[in-house]
């Protein structure tokens, strides 16, 4: 959701916040552009559309410009437009501006300032930001650090911020509050960007700015501020992440090669948090025994995850109250939770709005938190009481293929700790689960290995109108994730039943040439599904059946067969499947495939 690059250096602006931007693109957006400042004062240039778009008006601009600012943005105030992209300029063009996030009160201040004769161009409640710039800078006589402590003191709701200013070349400014901004320095700059991977390719070195304080980017040099304007001295953290990771090596799209990396993270994850990594300390140190309620909350895909969770720690730790969660409704629910609830949140960026939301939400009420999150120093990083990281790396594409195993086998791993601390399982017991657990990457390779049949089959389906996805209990939980990848990047219309609430109602939209995935996984269940899957194909339903040793055989039924694996954590084998048959139905239909329309890596707002 919305990016933000910005550069000051020894090299030339344009191509290195172009280049930037095209790292943020993951993120989604409707619109980019980039302001540079040069001899000839701020050059603001921004197109509605691709960032192929604003390349063909930036090519011809001089490279001179060694300052600059960019953003990719995802509308949420005024249709995606020229205009209403950013960076904003104030009506002087003195000042530009490029913001993430949501002003909540711009309609008083844009009103404030309208009657001071000042008058705006835009929908958006960014251009507030930069008007009140310019408005404070001529008040503050051209002092820019107490004009962005002014502006940041008017404005209510999220933002993070990059500011160029007329007067001030070779600076740049950033200020954040409820939105993530880092800061890079490199050899030849500094930089500041919403993401890691727009400045991995100049510098590891990472400053991350925490709410209301300010940093200046000189050329050579960063300071930093608080919002009293008193200097603060950062640490700067070295990221391990290679450039090579957030690059599609040799494959059409990121998420096919985040889908093919799945065995080697899943490795790293299981060793740090199974065997001896930092991960391992963190989940031996969490006491579940002081607990009587677990609540497992996030968003997407990540809860998703945690709906499989749910069986796997309530079959484990026969724990008497376990729930899941959408982040977005346990929010305003007025959660029945205290101090003996542990609420576990699972994040990929750590940045989702409604997540972040949920963890402050617990923590109000004096709940233990408990973060399973991918992006070291993000904001549910930083505040939760524990965190788990998962080893996933730099996920590039939109729908998370990668991050979400590793979000499962770290929720394994904690079930496991859990079960023995509860003393639900013996030490043996421990032992044969820790073994499957790490026999998950050389299954999940295994699987990889028979993409070109998932491939062919899927290049069967793109005429579908509609896809469901039917499992039971745990399966139920990876339909679920089948599902939700599949209309993200395919655009096809699919829901994810229980197959026993079949017969309340998704039967009746089943026809001929309806097609049905059915998973199964649970022994104990099979007969079950395969009831249902006869049910449907006596509809005129195609069925896709993906599990361990399917014995159903029917000539409208399409069978993968899985390897053996304890059924608690056959999610992370059934979901490998799940996902190349939704890539490789998208890439058969042509679609943008990391970067589905509409849709944002990092929902930051809500
Ligand atoms: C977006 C992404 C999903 C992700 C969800 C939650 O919708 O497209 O892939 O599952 O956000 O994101 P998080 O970063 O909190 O895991």
């Amino acid at each position: 959701m919305c990016g933000i690059i910005g550069y000051t250096g020894s090299e030339s602006a344009v191509p290195i916040i172009i280049e930037g931007l095209k790292k943020l693109e993951y993120r989604g957006y409707d619109s980019a552009g980039i302001a540079v400042y040069g001899r000839d004062g701020i050059n603001v240039i921004k197109r509605k559309g691709r960032l192929a778009e604003l390349e063909r008006h930036v090519s011809g601009i001089s490279v001179n410009y060694s300052s600059g600012i960019g953003h990719t943005r995802w509308a949420t105030h005024g249709e995606p437009s020229d205009i209403n992209s950013h960076p904003h300029a104030g009506s002087r063009n003195e000042i530009a501006v490029v913001h993430n996030g949501i002003i909540e009160n711009y309609k008083q201040l844009k009103e404030q300032l309208e009657k001071k004769g000042i008058s705006f161009i835009s929908e958006t409640d960014s251009e507030v930001i930069a008007q009140l710039a310019e408005y404070y800078y001529d008040k503050y006589k051209g002092d820019i650090i107490e004009t962005v402590i002014k502006v940041s003191n008017r404005l209510e709701g999220s933002y993070a911020l990059g500011i160029i200013c007329h007067d001030e070349p070779d600076k740049l400014v950033a200020i954040k509050k409820d939105n993530p901004l880092i800061i890079g320095e490199a050899a030849h700059g500094n930089f500041i960007a919403s993401d890691i991977p727009a400045v991995l390719k100049h510098t590891n070195k990472i400053y991350y700015l925490e709410d209301k304080e300010i940093a200046l980017l000189h050329k050579n040099q960063v300071e930093f501020f608080n919002i009293d304007k008193e200097p603060i001295k950062k640490t700067p953290e070295t990221v391990t992440w290679s450039v090579e990771s957030a690059e599609k090596g040799g494959e059409p799209h990121f998420m096919l090669k985040e889908i093919k990396e799945q065995p080697k993270i899943l490795r790293e994850t299981i060793n740090s948090a199974g065997n001896d990594g930092e991960n391992k300390i963190v989940i031996d140190n969490l006491d579940i025994t002081r607990y009587n309620k677990i609540v497992i909350t996030a968003c997407g895909s990540a809860y998703n995850a945690g709906i499989a969770a749910k069986y796997v720690f309530e079959r484990l730790c026969r724990f008497p109250c376990i729930e899941t969660e959408l982040a977005s409704e346990f929010r305003y629910k007025d959660a029945v939770i205290d101090e003996k609830t542990l609420v576990i949140l699972i994040s990929q960026s750590g940045e989702t709005a409604d997540t972040i939301a949920a963890m402050r939400e617990a923590k109000l009420k004096k709940s233990d938190t408990l973060a399973i999150v991918n992006v070291i120093g993000s904001t549910i990083a930083k505040e939760s009481d524990y965190c788990v990281y998962t080893a996933a790396g730099p996920e590039i594409a939109v729908a998370t293929t990668k991050a979400f195993s590793a979000q499962l086998a770290v929720l394994y791993i904690l079930a496991v700790s859990f079960a023995v601390k509860l003393g639900k399982i013996t030490s043996e017991t421990e032992r044969e689960l820790m073994a499957e657990i790490a026999a998950l990457p050389e299954k999940t390779a295994a699987i990889l290995e028979k993409v070109d049949e998932i491939q062919k089959y899927a290049s069967t389906c793109i005429g579908y109108k509609s896809i469901f996805f039917i499992g039971r209990n745990i399966d139920y939980a990876i339909a679920m994730e089948g599902s939700l990848k599949l209309k993200e990047i395919s655009y096809i219309h699919s829901e994810a039943y229980a197959g026993g609430e079949l017969k309340h109602g998704t039967i009746s939209l089943i026809e001929d040439g309806t097609l049905v995935v059915a998973i199964a996984n649970c022994e104990r269940l099979y007969p079950k599904i395969i009831s249902n899957a006869e049910q449907v194909i006596s509809r005129g339903a195609k069925v896709v059946l993906i599990g361990k040793n399917c014995r159903f055989s029917n000539a409208n039924c399409e069978l993968f067969d899985l390897p053996e694996c304890n059924e608690l954590f056959s999610p992370s084998l059934s979901v490998i499947v799940l996902q190349l048959f939704s890539y490789y139905v998208a890439a058969n239909k042509g679609l943008d495939i990391d970067k589905p329309r509409n849709l944002a890596k990092s929902v930051t707002v809500e």
